[in-house]
Formats: structure tokens, C-alpha cells, sequence
């Protein structure tokens, strides 16, 4: 079978794109090893009832809770030792910070919170994170799907089954009216084992569906900070007075991250798949065996909508009303990433009050790495990802404390 790739560019077609009830996801078609049946590759009324089951977990009281709360006390934990040592990997850095995070999330426990712990996870997640992006992979994808296989057994073993054991037995608990409700963690494992809505979850795809919530939230965020930190501090070193306004100005300092966060979607494309023969938004016509690429990359860079300039990281560009200044980074639609408001906070309104405001976990992990003088290491130069086709660095050796 030949298929064809219709490519959608340009930000409003995309937009409606992403939006086309006929077009279902494909892009994971080919990292079926750890994709399968998992929420982002469902559609119709299947995705709707496991998203509705699972946003039970995303709700703002919750991100807000867990942005002033508990990150503070992870991001300072995991950041301590490198900042003592003067150095880091920023990509190393950033999957430790948001392999924390989305465990959390996940409903993943790390009983020991011991560094050999931490690692262990952190291969798996990786494992996890190559096989949803096979179709970018420029290694041998058979081979990956053999590492793929034997992390998720051992994921099985070491940290899956004793977190659903746990979540069981508090479960068993709170039925028994021992443990109230505002006990159980809040989590998706806990909110799967539970499963009020008593939808279809066989064993298999219930542990692909964590592991895939481990590797959508840690990959993309360790990403986003990494392209952040690049463009802020580059934008900072040609522009002093902003530097100085974003280490007072908390607000701009999260504007400029979504500025950043435009340029480098997690995935420079979305891929769909016509369920019928239908017209695109472009006029194009695409039937069943079509494959549409939704370039949501030069879509972040539409001049006709982010301005003569788009290509290039601005953070005081003008949005026309109701774009928001990450784009489709996030994407839109019925798959919107279920992490954007954890991960980028929500927007300013005029009356916002800084002290409470919810910035989001990238904009206070690149705050935190500032206020801890982080600044490319001139020794080692930053490096792009060579495993994959996506536009990510491979490796970003930083240094903490004052320059000499
Ligand atoms: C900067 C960080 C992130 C970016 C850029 C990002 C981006 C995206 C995008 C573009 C999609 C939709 C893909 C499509 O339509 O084909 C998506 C879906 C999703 N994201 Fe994120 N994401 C981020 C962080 C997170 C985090 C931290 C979590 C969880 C803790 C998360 C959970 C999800 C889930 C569950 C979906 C699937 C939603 C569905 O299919 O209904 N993401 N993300």
C-alpha cells in the first residue's frame, strides 16, 4: 500500500486541523511497542471516556497545589547536589527534575529515594520516551523495540506492581470507610485502579498507559527547559535591561518562556489519519490511506499571524487576539496535552497577583537555574540529539555559581 503524505502548514489551518473530528492520531502508529491503546492514540468515544476518567487527576486546584507545594521541595532536592558540585548536564538535569514529576503524576512510588533508584527509573523512562518516538529514531527500530520490551518488564517488577499493590490496598481501605477520599494519592494509577467510570482497562494497556505518562511528561518537559534556558539566556546576554527585568519580573520571565516554548514544539509535527474520505482545511482532498502531517512547527512560525519576525525569539511580539504565545506547542483540540497548564501555568490576567500566580513547572525550573547563576559551560559547547530527527540537544553541560 502507497501512502500518500498531504502536508498542512500555516497556523489556522493546522489549528482547524488538529481540530477535524475525521482526522485520528498516526504519529505513534510505529512506537506501537509502548504506544498501544494508550490515551493520546485513541479516538471517538473511546478517547473521550478514558480523558474524562484521567483529567480527574489534571485539574487546576490540583496543579496549583502541587507548583507552590510540593515542586519547590523536588526541584531543590534534585538540584542541590549539582549545584554543589558547580556543574551539570541541563538534559541529564531535566529528566531527574521531571522523571520526579510525572511519577508524581503517573502514580509511580521511589519507596527508597536513593540515587541508584532514581537512575533506574530514569533508564527506563528514557527507554520508554525512544520507543513513543520511534518514527524520528535514526537507530536500528527493531533494536529499540528489544529495549523497549525488556524496560518495560523490568518497569513491570520494580516499580509498577508494588505501586498498584499499594494504591489497591488503599483502595480496599477507603471502601471499607477506614481512609477517607482526600487520602488517596492523586494519581492516574490510583484513578485507573479505582475506575468509577468501569471502562474496559485490560492489564497490559493499563501499564502502557503509565508508562506513557512517565515518558509524555518527562521527555517534552526536559526538552522545553532545556530550549528555554538556551533561548533566555541568549536573549538575556544581547539585552541586558530584559535580563534584569527577568530576574525581578517573574510574569515577563514566564512570558519569555512561552516565547520559547513557540519556537520548539515537543513534536515539530502531528500526524493524522483520515477515519473517512474527507476534505482537509486546505481544500485538499485525503482518503483513508492518506497520512496528514500537520507541521506544527512552521505553524509556530506563521508570519501572518506571529508577525514579520516569527521565526526569530521576540518576547515582546504582539499575539493577535485569542493565539496564545506557545502556539500549538501544546496542541488543540480533543488530544490538548492534559500537562500544559502544569507545565507552561496559565496566562496573566490584568488584575493577576504575582505572589500567587500560576506560572508553570518550566518557567520556575529556567527561574531556578537563573537565581543559581546557571550559564553554558564554554568548555564543553552544547549538543544536538544524534538518536533522533527532532530538533533537540543531545547535551547542554552548564555551570552553577558566579562567574569568574
Ligand atoms: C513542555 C511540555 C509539554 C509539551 C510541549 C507537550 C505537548 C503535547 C502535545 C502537542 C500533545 C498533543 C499531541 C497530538 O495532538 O498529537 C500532548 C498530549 C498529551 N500530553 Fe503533553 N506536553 C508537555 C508536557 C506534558 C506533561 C508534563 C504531561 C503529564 C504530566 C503531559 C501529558 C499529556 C497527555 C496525557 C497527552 C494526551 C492527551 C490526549 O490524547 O487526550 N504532557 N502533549
Amino acid at each position: 500500500m502507497t501512502v500518500t503524505s498531504l502536508t498542512v502548514d500555516g497556523y489556522r489551518n493546522s489549528l482547524e486541523s488538529l481540530r477535524e473530528p475525521l482526522l485520528a492520531q498516526s504519529l505513534y502508529d510505529e512506537g506501537a511497542v509502548i504506544m498501544a491503546d494508550v490515551l493520546l492514540v485513541l479516538h471517538g468515544a473511546e478517547h473521550r471516556a478514558r480523558r474524562l476518567l484521567e483529567l480527574k487527576v489534571f485539574r487546576r486546584d490540583f496543579f496549583r497545589y502541587y507548583e507552590h507545594e510540593l515542586f519547590p521541595a523536588t526541584l531543590s532536592q534534585t538540584m542541590q547536589p549539582f549545584v554543589e558540585a558547580g556543574q551539570a548536564d541541563l538534559i541529564d538535569l531535566g529528566y531527574r527534575v521531571t522523571m520526579n514529576l510525572t511519577a508524581d503524576f503517573a502514580g509511580i512510588d521511589r519507596p527508597l529515594r536513593s540515587a541508584q533508584e532514581t537512575e533506574q527509573l530514569l533508564a527506563l523512562v528514557m527507554s520508554f520516551s525512544e520507543g513513543a518516538t520511534l518514527v524520528h529514531s535514526t537507530r536500528d527500530k527493531e533494536q529499540v523495540r528489544q529495549e523497549v520490551r525488556a524496560a518495560l518488564k523490568a518497569f513491570e517488577r520494580s516499580f509498577y506492581q508494588p505501586s498498584l499493590t499499594r494504591r489497591r490496598a488503599l483502595l480496599e481501605r477507603w471502601r471499607q470507610g477506614e481512609l477517607p477520599e482526600a487520602d488517596l494519592p492523586r494519581d492516574v494509577l490510583t484513578v485507573l485502579a479505582q475506575n468509577e467510570d468501569r471502562i474496559e482497562l485490560p492489564a497490559d494497556i493499563m501499564m502502557r498507559e503509565i508508562a506513557f505518562y512517565l515518558q509524555a511528561g518527562s521527555h517534552s518537559t526536559a526538552n522545553a527547559t532545556a530550549h528555554a534556558f538556551h533561548d533566555l539566556f541568549t536573549w538575556g546576554r544581547a539585552h541586558p535591561q530584559d535580563a534584569a527585568r527577568m530576574a525581578s519580573d517573574p510574569l515577563f520571565q514566564q512570558r519569555c518562556v512561552h516565547e520559547s516554548l513557540r519556537l520548539h514544539p515537543a513534536s515539530p509535527v502531528a500526524w493524522r489519519k483520515p477515519t473517512c474520505p474527507m476534505q482537509l482545511p486546505t481544500g485538499q482532498p485525503a482518503g483513508v490511506t492518506d497520512r496528514v502531517i500537520v507541521d506544527l512547527a512552521s505553524a509556530n512560525r506563521d508570519r501572518a499571524v506571529f508577525g514579520a519576525d516569527a521565526e526569530v525569539f521576540n518576547p515582546h511580539r504582539v499575539l493577535p487576539e485569542g493565539v496564545p504565545p506557545w502556539g500549538l506547542t501544546f496542541g488543540v483540540g480533543v488530544h490538548t496535552c492534559l500537562g500544559r497548564d502544569l507545565d507552561g501555568g496559565v496566562l496573566p490576567r490584568e488584575d493577576c497577583d504575582p505572589a500567587s500566580h500560576q506560572y508553570g513547572i518550566v518557567p520556575l525550573f529556567v527561574r531556578a537555574l537563573f537565581e543559581h547563576g546557571a550559564r553554558p559551560d564554554p568548555a564543553r559547547p552544547a549538543k544536538p540529539a544524534n538518536h533522533t530527527e527532532r530538533p533537540n540537544w543531545g547535551s547542554y553541560p552548564i555551570l552553577f555559581g558566579a562567574s569568574e
